[in-house]
């Protein structure tokens, strides 16, 4: 069953959202590592490679569906950050976006009884969730440790452990 052009619209919209998400990390990880904070910028570096991912899983799931993607022109980040905080919860209000744009996804696709890309979008839905409390504790943890400069070197080494893992529920 071919998905429909409303589906096809969303999920090739999606595919530039999820890159600029991994642009806007990148930006993130520039901020941190120039502020002396590798940690912190290892952990938005990652958080691009996996948005980057997402992209790439739902360009597959499009040409697996018989459907070519285009690729758009990605966005300019222009935030500028005031203070370590700053990216934090801009990335925190960036991934609550997300969501809502992935829940359109579905929506879009429940209106076309597309049972298939919903299947496919409900692994996003998990993730979105998941990404949403990441970027809230980390919210939590600089405002309570980040003002002393133990606390934050802490922190730090904490997010320079994260590594890369690609899902392996994603057929990329
Ligand atoms: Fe792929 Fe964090 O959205």
């Amino acid at each position: 069953m071919a998905l429909t052009n409303e589906v096809t619209s969303v999920l090739n919209e999606q595919i530039n959202k999820e890159m600029y998400s991994a642009y806007l990390y990148l930006t993130f990880a520039d901020y941190y590592e120039d502020r002396g904070l590798k940690g912190f910028a290892n952990w938005y570096e990652i958080q691009a490679k996996e948005e980057m991912d997402h992209a790439l899983a739902i360009r597959r799931y499009l040409l697996d569906n018989d459907f070519k993607p285009t690729m758009e022109a990605i966005a300019k980040p222009d935030k500028v950050f005031e203070n370590d905080l700053a990216p934090l919860e801009a990335g925190l209000a960036h991934e609550e976006y997300v969501t809502s744009l992935i829940h359109h996804c579905y929506e879009v696709a429940h209106e076309a009884h597309d049972v298939r890309t919903m299947k496919f979008l409900d692994w996003f839905v998990s993730e979105q969730g998941e990404e949403e409390t990441n970027a809230r504790d980390m919210i939590t943890n600089m405002k309570l440790f980040g003002c002393d400069p133990k606390g934050l070197y802490d922190l730090d080494r904490e997010y320079q452990a994260r590594t890369y893992v690609q899902s392996a529920s994603l057929n990329l």
